[in-house]
């Protein structure tokens, strides 16, 4: 794309709280893990690092979010992030949030607008 942002998926791979779609990112100089899942409508992404330790959230791949589909939990101990903001909402990460990317649908694709590389 000719402003430097980047597919991920068809906007129709993301169900609303369903299954996320992952995606690798370079931050900080690195490859990392990221995902995005839809949630009220919007896609939201995040690099796929819990803030309590530096693990993957998802318990299968692409599976982001809890039971009653409203948060992101992270397999490992059980951290739950807002889905819409990353915020922590309990658990480990104890106030610390998931690290948000932005992206947004455009003309039926989930785009990567730019990769923070903060
Ligand atoms: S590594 Fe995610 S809650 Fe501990």
């Amino acid at each position: 794309m000719a402003d430097g942002a980047r597919v991920i998926c068809r906007s129709d791979e993301l169900d609303e709280a369903g299954q996320g779609v992952r995606f690798e990112v370079e931050f900080r100089g690195e490859r990392a893990s990221a995902f995005v899942v839809r949630y009220e409508g919007h896609p939201h992404a995040y690099l796929n690092r819990c803030s309590h330790v530096a693990m993957e959230l998802d318990w299968q791949p692409g599976a982001f979010f809890d039971l009653e589909r409203r948060d992101l939990i992270c397999s490992t101990h059980g951290a739950a992030y807002s889905a819409s903001s990353g915020k922590c909402r309990g658990g480990p990460c104890a106030g610390r949030p998931l690290i948000k990317l932005a992206v947004e649908d455009r003309d039926g694709f989930i785009v990567l607008k730019e990769t923070s590389n903060g």
